[in-house]
């Protein structure tokens, strides 16, 4: 017999630089922590539909346009995103994969990022920018999951590949990224100091 596993769901994860990144990385920090005390209309947004945490989802998503740090980001980004399109063989038809959003996360105690996809794009991803020893990984769920109806549940002791759940560790200085449509959450932070974080959409035109 044969056994082969096909329709893989790739997700792509390294450091933003080998090595250096940490200047850019605490000048992201001071910015993403100077953004949430300057941007007012973030802040009421955020306590509507994001409790107990900030974001500039809303209201400010195009920080690579507004900041020479946010847009120093972009350009380590993009390397890493071409590398993920050439992975999965995007064919892209003469256009080019573009960042669109770039937006701020601060997450701290009992924040908490319940299921999403990001529409509207094709490459989405997180940067981590402070990540308290214990904080919340990024949590993706099989994208067949809502299609499993009568299908049993997995052993525990169930290879990686045979799991519904897989966990990414966050890590300072790291970048994870995934097709859009990949449904992922960030549980409670359940650590006493904030998580923070720079999530970013490419879209390709
Ligand atoms: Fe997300």
């Amino acid at each position: 017999m044969t056994l082969r596993s096909w329709f893989a769901t790739p997700i792509y994860a390294a450091p933003l630089q080998p090595r250096g990144g940490e200047r850019l990385r605490a000048d992201l920090e001071d910015e993403c922590r100077r953004l949430r005390d300057f941007d007012a209309a973030g802040r009421r947004w955020s306590a509507r539909h994001y409790p107990g945490g900030y974001t500039s989802y809303a209201s400010m998503n195009e920080l690579h346009r507004f900041s020479s740090t946010f847009a120093t980001l972009e350009r380590r980004l993009l390397p890493h995103v071409r590398r993920f399109a050439h992975e999965l063989a995007f064919d892209l038809g003469g256009r080019s994969l573009q960042l669109t959003d770039l937006w701020v996360n601060i997450m701290p105690p009992t924040a908490a990022h319940s299921l999403h996809l990001h529409p509207l794009s094709c490459i989405s991803g997180t940067y981590y920018v402070a990540t308290p020893r214990g904080c919340p990984g990024l949590k993706f769920e099989d994208p067949r999951l809502d299609r499993f109806m009568a299908a049993p549940p997995r052993k525990a002791s169930a290879s990686a590949a045979r799991r519904t759940h897989v966990t990414y560790p966050a890590t300072a200085g790291s970048v994870i990224l995934f097709e859009s449509w990949l449904r992922h959450e960030v549980v409670a932070n359940r650590v006493d100091a904030e998580r923070i974080s720079i999530s970013f959409n490419f879209n390709w035109a």
